[in-house]
């Protein structure tokens, strides 16, 4: 039986506009790195923590959150260490908790011999997100888990479906170095929404589900509308309006808010326009001197990945 794995976990883009906590696919270019090692005394411990700071306590950290769930199920004599190279930054949207609570888990499945199969490691990574966000919710973690695009039909029971994408489509990412904890952007949402609001929306997600089915770029770009969560959530962006039109001006097919935020995803059809969108975007950052980092991605289609 293997004694360690690192896994590369990547980021993800989460609720893609009209899909709020079911919609979800994972990036290539960005991703955390756990290492876990299996030690002969029982408990779960975070070891080395590299780049963005994330805490150590195993009560705290995501990551051990999220093992401890799983040993609860698979009760053991062995402990696990988990070291953390933390890349992507808390708080920036692009799924931070999610790469770190599902990277651990998977790892840690591995090295016990695989007792559980993706749904199952799926629940137990959750409560890394709970942890970070005060909720329940899967949209990050399902592609990071199962790889490319994924709809999160329910979390209880488990039930992802995962969806086909067109073949060029590129995600923009900029990220504008603000942090926003996803509990205090889940905190200004209002609980119920307006029924010709929730129209739109579903007519929408329903839209977009089938554009990615048959490679309709003129539908999905059409579809890549929120009207719901949008609206609440942008003014804790700086220029979030001003970056969402530049993108659309230089062709994206759709821009909107990535996961809570501050990050902005576009989609285009192509790297060229992909990129020709992020320039424009970052622009807009430039003009007001607030630092972002920019990511051009291919959606990735496998997920988290065994290093050695
Ligand atoms: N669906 C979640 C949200 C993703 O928007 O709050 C962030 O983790």
């Amino acid at each position: 039986m293997i004694s360690e794995i690192k896994v590369f976990a990547p980021a993800s883009v989460a609720n893609v506009s009209c899909g709020f906590d079911v919609l979800g696919f994972c990036l290539d270019p960005i991703g955390d790195l756990i290492h876990v090692k299996m030690i002969e005394k029982p408990g779960v411990h975070i070891g080395n923590i590299k780049g963005y700071k994330v805490p150590k306590n195993p009560l705290k950290n995501v990551a051990s959150v999220a093992v401890s769930a799983l040993l609860k199920s698979h009760p053991t004599k062995n402990g696990f260490i988990i070291n953390i190279e933390k890349k992507i930054k808390p708080g920036s949207g692009i799924g931070s908790s999610a790469a770190s609570s599902a990277g651990a888990v998977f790892a840690v499945n591995e090295l016990l011999g695989r007792p559980f199969k993706s749904d199952k490691l799926l629940d137990f990574a959750m409560f890394g997100e709970a942890l970070a966000s005060g909720e329940y919710h899967a949209d990050n973690l399902a592609p990071v888990i199962f790889g490319g695009f994924t709809l999160v039909r329910s979390i209880n029971p488990i039930d992802i479906v995962s969806l086909p994408y067109p073949p060029e489509l590129i995600v923009t990412i900029i990220h504008p170095k603000i942090e926003l904890k996803t509990i205090h952007s889940r905190a200004i949402l209002k609980d119920d929404i307006p029924l010709k609001k929730a129209i739109k929306q579903w007519g929408n997600l329903g839209a977009l589900i089938s554009a990615l089915h048959t490679n309709n770029y003129n539908l999905l770009s059409r579809s890549l509308q929120d009207e719901l969560i949008e609206p609440a959530r942008s003014i804790l962006i700086p220029k979030f309006e001003e970056v969402k039109n530049e993108a659309l001006n230089q062709g994206a097919l759709g821009s909107g808010i990535s996961g809570s935020g501050p990050s902005i995803f576009a989609l285009s059809k192509g790297m060229a326009t992909a990129k020709k969108a992020g320039n424009a975007m970052a622009e807009i950052y430039k003009s007001i001197g607030l630092e972002y980092d920019m990511y051009l991605s291919p959606i990735n289609k496998v997920g988290i990945k065994i290093l050695k």
